[in-house]
């Protein structure tokens, strides 16, 4: 949803020109998060500090737009000509902040715009991701109090809240900390929130805490200590007064850039710097007094090509084609001597067998890579398995019980419905699993066991090789859990012989683009398009529709070819186009009587089929072909959705519309 982000210099000279790069570059790097609206907040030189100010430091410079990144970056660098803001002014310290929107409360306009402010002189300002869900009251109460709101956002009553009990320690007690002050905030606040705090206050100083919504903290040493090399405590690394960078983000994609030394917060914790030292504390609501933690920075395993778009247009394309290396990174050291190593479900593997059902739930795209797993998990592992969506699962409290496997599916992590489908399952004593591509997401830290799919960073919004490397994961999972059937012994080894090829199948299909950039150039200026599948294709129609509706702007829809005769039929014209997944498998026969019945009502069709099949699915001239590499019929959802996420990259740029941040998207929708 949101993206945050904050910078602090400490104890080495940095530009203003300079500060504000760093700020856009992270708000570039997790603008897939919202591109709704964005805005920043900086110091103002110090000598503008009114000398009679009724604070420490001058009201921040604070600048806030609509639209792109690259709106804010034009019209702050307009401002700061306009003004007169020196750019060359050079700070020791200095502590920025930064964020960029996906409008929930408000629509998108600089005064819903974060930095959200206390009011007049931006005493407190703060940037969120995440939801405050008893904003209505805290508004009303702070009225009360005489305070006017100014936005339409939740997140408007935290600075208010943070100016109000300062003011009011303030009187009562005198001096009161940054970090007092947003203990107490946190006392009020419901919901789920990542959230940076700045104000004159407190100059120099940062807060930043979470509860539900993610946050990185990031670490850069600059005297001369080797990044990346091992793991630091975080207070013996930040109080010895060495100049250093210190960092928090919504994601970790922001941070590599500058550093890989980091550390993701855990709920309920408040990290202040101060002073260049990082302080943790763990916020308990029925405890006066926080405790102070100690934790040890990670080392980040990723690299900077990894965010950028390298020879690529558009990150989705880069990731399409990323495909055959991301596969091999989900495979790498898992499959050994015809077995499965998935060292992190190893001690459930004898629960998960005995369980009475497998229950798959996720969202969008994670939902329809599920669906793909379903057939080889039920044949593999006899375990039934149902297929929830988790905001379906959530409206109609469906029955989970203590016996289910639950197994959560999400390339973020954080997606709110998935992670409250989860708590209810935890709630309900299920045995829960986590398939995510984020280490240190909510999902892999909440879930009893899981797998790391290894797919690396993804940022265009359409999810690509997230969805087969999910596939892959879960093929993987369904070996493991299977591994103990003496019955499906052969079928097991020619699906890991299958995995095992797999990349070099993906690197033929990817030859298919131009091909697949004619076949859009034919379609573009179709109002629908439908995508028949069935058996293992069912979830690549659906998952080829959602890629097309969703980058390309045009209305598609995946149907279950069975289903066809049932109301479907009636669609069917000489126009609208009609895609047909016909590869060799069991359901081979049943999609060419499908053909058989499109054709003869004049439909216009274009057919997926295994290479050297055309003339087996069509004799007639009349279809179009997408001519496939034939793999283990189980994995060739894997193969077949490639094309038609050519299909919808291609769709897209012809028809002149974004393809990394298509309208009304977020990346991670955090929010129900
Ligand atoms: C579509 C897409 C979405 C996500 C869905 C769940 O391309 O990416 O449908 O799959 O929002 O997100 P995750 O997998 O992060 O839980």
């Amino acid at each position: 949803m949101c993206g945050i982000f904050a910078y602090l210099n400490y104890n080495v000279s940095r530009e203003r020109r300079y500060i504000l790069e760093v700020l856009f570059n992270g708000l570039r790097r997790l603008e897939y998060r919202g591109y709704d609206s964005s805005g920043i907040a900086l110091d103002a030189d110090r000598a503008a500090s009114p000398s009679d100010a009724p604070y420490a430091g001058a009201p921040p410079l604070v600048y806030r737009q609509e639209g792109k990144i690259e709106n804010l970056v034009r019209s702050v660098y307009s401002e700061v000509d306009e003004k007169d803001v020196n750019l060359d002014a050079a700070f020791n310290v200095h502590a920025g902040i930064a964020h960029t929107r996906w409008a929930t409360h408000g629509v998108p306009a600089p005064r819903n715009s974060h930095p959200q402010s206390s009011g007049a002189g931006d005493e407190f300002l703060v940037v969120h991701n995440g939801i405050i869900t008893n904003y209505e009251v805290l508004k009303e109460t702070l009225t009360r109090h005489g305070f006017t709101f100014e936005s339409d956002t939740d997140t408007e009553v935290i600075p208010k809240l943070a100016k109000f009990v300062f003011d009011k320690s303030h009187d009562e007690e005198g001096d009161v900390t940054f970090s007092q002050v947003v203990m107490e905030v946190m006392r009020q606040l419901e919901g789920a929130y990542a959230l940076i705090f700045k104000s004159p206050h407190y100059p120099n100083e940062l807060i930043a805490c979470k509860r539900g919504s993610t946050l990185i903290l990031g670490v850069n040493e600059l005297s001369g200590q080797q990044n990346g090399k091992a793991f630091h405590d975080v207070k013996a690394l930040t109080t010895n007064g060495k100049p250093k960078e210190l960092f928090f983000s919504s994601d970790l994609c922001a941070i590599v850039e500058h550093t890989k030394n980091y550390l993701a917060l855990e709920d309920n914790e408040i990290v202040h710097i101060k002073d260049g030292s990082v302080s943790i504390l763990k916020f308990d609501p029925h405890k006066e007094k926080p405790a102070s933690v100690q934790r040890a920075l990670s080392v980040l395993e990723m690299e900077v090509e990894q965010i950028k778009k390298g020879n690529y247009d558009h990150f989705m394309q880069k990731e399409i084609h990323e495909q055959p290396h991301s596969l091999t990174t989900t495979m790498r050291g898992r499959l050994k001597d015809g077995e499965v190593l998935l060292g992190g479900l190893k001690e459930h593997l004898k629960t998960i067998r005995r369980c009475r059902r497998v229950v798959f739930i996720g969202c969008g795209t994670s939902y329809n890579a599920a669906l793909a797993a379903r057939p080889f998990v039920e044949e593999l592992t006899g375990i039934p398995v149902t297929m929830e969506v988790a905001s379906d699962l959530l409206d109609r409290q469906g029955p989970i019980y203590r016996e289910d496997t639950a197994v959560f599916v999400s390339q973020s992590g954080e997606t709110a419905d998935t992670l409250l489908a989860l708590d209810y399952a935890l709630e309900n004593g299920a045995l829960c699993v986590g398939i995510t591509n984020t280490v240190g997401s909510t999902l892999s830290r909440k879930t009893h066991c899981g797998v790391h799919i290894n797919a690396g960073c993804e940022i265009g919004v359409a999810s690509t090789k997230a969805y087969t490397s999910q596939i892959v994961a879960m093929a993987m999972m369904a070996l493991a859990i299977g591994s103990d059937q003496i019955s499906t012994h052969a079928r097991r080894n020619a699906i890991i012989s299958g995995l095992t090829s797999l990349p070099s199948f993906v690197s033929e299909v990817l030859k298919l683009d131009a091909e697949m950039k004619e076949l859009a150039s034919s379609l573009i200026d179709s109002e629908s398009l439908l995508v028949f599948g069935r058996g293992y294709n069912y979830a690549t129609a659906l998952e080829g529709a959602l890629k097309v509706k969703e980058v390309a702007l045009m209305h598609s829809e995946g149907m279950l070819a069975g289903e066809m005769k049932h109301g479907p039929l009636a669609l069917v014209d000489e126009n609208l186009p009609i895609i047909v997944i016909a590869t060799r498998d069991a359901c081979f026969s049943k999609q060419q009587s499908v053909i058989q019945q499109l054709l003869s009502r004049r439909g216009r069709l274009i057919v997926m089929c295994s290479k050297g099949d055309a003339s087996a699915v069509c004799s007639n001239g009349s279809c179009r072909f997408i001519e496939v590499p034939g793999v283990a019929d189980c994995l060739q959802p894997v193969i077949n959705i490639i094309p038609l996420q050519l299909l919808a990259y291609h769709l897209t740029v012809l028809r002149g519309f974004d393809v990394d941040q298509p309208r009304n998207l977020a990346k991670s929708v955090t929010t129900q």
